[in-house]
Formats: structure tokens, C-alpha cells, sequence
């Protein structure tokens, strides 16, 4: 079956479609994204995604290109139209198409594109159960990681030296040695029965996996500490862990080939993995 991807108000087939070279969000990464894993069909966290893009937007001064509402019939016609239970909608919206130029073009309408793949989620819980290696690398992209652009140079090339190493994920470290974020992903460490992640002021993106792992982590019993943790604490740590629309709850067992812990994923990681995905799954759509 072929794929289906929505772009500028068409549908077409994904190898088909297309956007033009002088798309700002080709030229200059002038264009911000959100990624939602889709359970039975429907989009998970699905206002905090909206929420968060909206935001990323205003901070660009890009305007919504359609209201909320028509947004959404948007992204359940991909999901539908991929015929998608399991899976992920990407979406990006650039400032749109104008001659080269820095500054803002005027009376530009903002592109937008929307796919969608499947997850085999049989996978996925396979490898959570293994769980995944990490490494450190230099935290070195802008300071508005707030803003959820895809302006991702840096954390392709930090992935891409990862999976080179048979890594997973890298976990970036800032200039004073504090964890920041993974390369797309949040991360937390366990230390002392204590889960730690970075706060929010602190240059990161606001996970919305993290919005909503919070209050399961409240309600769970464990302390939960927004504070920034070195990468000798997260390599010291009894359990590391990242969180994201793709790896949802993913356990670290190892950085720069340091065991974290006895090596297998942690119980804390795990149980919240099963939580998180219970309560996305029950609410999706929502
Ligand atoms: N990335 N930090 C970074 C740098 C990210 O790129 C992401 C998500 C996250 C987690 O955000 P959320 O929980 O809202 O998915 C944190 C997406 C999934 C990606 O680039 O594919």
C-alpha cells in the first residue's frame, strides 16, 4: 500500500510529494515540527503536542496555517488514510516558500506537511526489555532548544556517531558537565530510590512524554527532583532512562560503555514504560 503524506492541502502519495526548493524550511531550518506515536489508531497526547506546537510557532512568529479543529480532521486523515493502529504522524510547518532571502518574506502562507508510518510495537517492547545503549557528547546546538525546529544538524550528526558505536541514543552534556536532553529524547537518572531530570528552564525541549510521565511518577510515590545531574552521576546512577513520542519509556543500560547499574534495564523504568503506555493508549484521541 502505498504512503500517504498531506501537503499544502493535498493528499498524495508520499514518493510523489513534494515541497519547493525555496521552502525556508529547506533553506534555513526555518520550520518547527511534532511527532505523535498513534495507539489504535489515535493520536497520542494529542493536546499537549498541539499545545507545545502553537507555542514553538508564536516564538517564530509563524501563524497557525488552519485552525485547531481543521488541523486535526488533518492528522486523523493521515492516520486513516495510512491505515495506521500503531505508529507515528510527523508534522512540519515552515514559514513557506519565497526567494532566498534572511529576513522574513511578507504575505508568506506557511507550508505543511503531515506523514505517517507504522511501529511494530512487538519491537519495540523487545528492545525496551533489552533496553539500549547510550553515548555522551558535547552539548552543542543553540539556545532556544525550547523551540522544537528542525534545525537537528547537530543531534543527527551526535545520533548518527551513536549508532556507529552501537549506540542508541547520545546523551548531551553542556559545557559546566550537566546532562542536557538525548539527541531526541528526555532524559532522567534514579539515584537513591530519587528520580532526577533536568527542569525545563534549563535549554531543553519540553517532552510532552515528560508532561504527562510527571504525574505518573507523582502518583507512583517515587520523588521526583526537576534538577540538572552531571554525567557522573547519570553513569553512577541505579537506573538512567529517556523518554520521547518514539521510544516512549526507553531504559539506558549503559553510557560511553559504562554499565548503569547491574546493565539490564531498571524496575523503575520499566514499570513506568507500562504505565505511560496503558494510560496514552486509554486517552489517546483525547
Ligand atoms: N523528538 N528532546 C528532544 C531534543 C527531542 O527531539 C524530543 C522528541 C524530545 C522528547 O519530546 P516528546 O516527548 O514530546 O516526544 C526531547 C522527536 C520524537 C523526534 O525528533 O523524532
Amino acid at each position: 500500500m502505498p504512503r500517504i503524506a498531506y501537503v499544502n492541502g493535498v493528499y498524495e502519495r508520499t514518493s510523489e510529494a513534494a515541497v519547493s526548493i525555496e521552502d525556508r524550511g529547506y533553506q534555513f531550518a526555518d520550520a518547527v515540527y511534532e511527532v505523535w506515536s498513534v495507539f489504535d489508531g489515535r493520536l497520542a497526547d494529542l493536546a499537549g503536542h498541539l499545545n507545545r506546537l502553537e507555542r514553538s510557532l508564536s516564538e517564530l512568529h509563524i501563524a497557525m496555517p488552519m485552525p485547531r479543529t481543521s488541523l486535526l480532521v488533518v492528522l486523523n486523515e493521515v492516520v486513516r488514510r495510512n491505515r495506521i493502529r500503531e505508529g507515528l504522524v510527523y508534522l512540519q510547518i515552515s514559514r513557506g516558500v519565497a526567494p532566498r532571502d534572511h529576513v522574513f518574506p511578507v504575505d508568506v502562507r506557511p507550508s505543511i506537511v503531515i506523514t505517517a508510518k507504522p511501529v511494530d510495537r512487538e519491537t519495540a517492547a523487545r528492545k525496551a526489555a533489552t533496553g539500549i545503549k547510550a553515548i555522551s557528547a558535547p552539548d552543542i546546538r543553540w539556545g532556544r532548544c525550547d523551540i522544537k525546529t528542525v534545525g537537528l544538524l547537530p543531534n543527527v550528526l551526535a545520533k548518527q556517531k551513536a549508532k556507529e558505536q552501537g549506540a542508541g541514543e547520545v546523551i548531551f552534556v553542556d559545557a559546566d558537565g550537566f546532562v542536557t536532553e538525548g539527541g531526541s529524547t528526555n532524559v532522567y537518572i534514579v539515584v537513591d530510590g530519587v528520580i532526577k531530570t533536568r527542569s525545563l528552564t534549563a535549554n531543553i525541549l519540553a517532552g510532552v512524554t515528560r508532561l504527562n510521565l510527571l504525574p505518573i511518577i507523582a502518583e507512583s510515590g517515587i520523588e521526583l527532583r526537576e534538577e540538572s545531574f552531571t554525567l557522573a552521576e547519570a553513569k553512577a546512577a541505579s537506573e538512567v532512562f529517556i523518554t520521547a513520542a518514539t521510544s516512549l519509556v526507553m531504559p539506558i543500560i549503559a553510557i560511553d560503555d559504562h554499565k548503569i547499574g547491574d546493565g539490564k534495564p531498571g524496575p523503575i523504568a520499566c514499570a513506568l514504560r507500562e504505565v505511560y503506555i496503558e494510560r496514552a493508549r486509554a486517552s489517546a484521541g483525547v
